[in-house]
């Protein structure tokens, strides 16, 4: 079974409360999970290793070490999860980003792929897939079955907040992912809102309500 790591650091948290803050606005929303998006970025790459490097300071040769040469990919899911990329370059600005778009048919209710870009090599790299709101995880496990259908074997989701029903879903569907998330929130309502959430994450980010 996959592990769920909570980002619980003050300075996510913090931030977090003022991302769900309804008087918060466009601007600042857009801001703080850009940075709340860096800080979780810190987190998930907590055990990628590291080789040995010897460098020269003014003073004399020092091993050092550095991170092992590792081919990354960001995979945000379109549109919330754009929000989050930024954030996660500044700290990993080699990685490469590919874009996975997904509605849901309105009648079947199962998510239906629109626009898919991906890194040529994306089978051979260690992805990040963003969903900041993991709420049925109907999206997530629709992204993550495409990626697996493309032979990708080493992925974390990322995610702001999740509902129990969300991980519980992707962790069926996905025993080899493990997901971080800022926090777990109670439930989701009957429009498939997590409760209490922040809203909708893409209105909010593109200010599009
Ligand atoms: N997507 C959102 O943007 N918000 C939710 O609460 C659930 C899904």
């Amino acid at each position: 079974m996959s592990k769920v790591y909570i980002c619980d650091h003050p300075l996510i948290q913090h931030k977090l409360t003022f991302i769900r803050d309804e008087r918060t606005n466009t601007k600042d929303f857009r801001e703080l999970v850009d940075e709340v998006a860096t800080l979780m970025a810190y987190e998930i790459t907590r055990n990628i290793p590291l080789e040995k490097m010897e460098v020269n300071t003014p003073v004399g040769p020092v091993q050092g070490r550095v991170i092992s040469g590792r081919m990354l990919g960001v995979i945000p899911i379109l549109r919330a999860g754009l929000g989050m990329v930024d954030g996660i370059l500044k700290l990993l600005p080699a990685a490469k980003v590919g874009h996975i778009g997904l509605y849901r048919d309105p009648e079947t209710l199962k998510p239906v792929e629109y626009y898919v870009k991906l890194p040529t090599d994306v089978q051979e790299r260690e992805l990040i897939v963003i969903d900041p709101m993991l709420a049925t995880g109907g999206s997530a496990i629709a992204a993550l079955d495409l990626l697996k259908r493309k032979n990708c074997t080493q992925i974390k989701l990322m995610c702001l907040i999740a509902a129990p029903e969300g991980i519980r879903a992707v962790q069926e569907a996905h025993p080899d992912v493990d997901i971080y998330i800022a926090a777990i929130d109670e439930k989701l309502d009957d429009h498939g809102y997590i409760v209490p959430g922040l809203g909708d994450a893409g209105d909010r980010l593109f200010g599009t309500k």
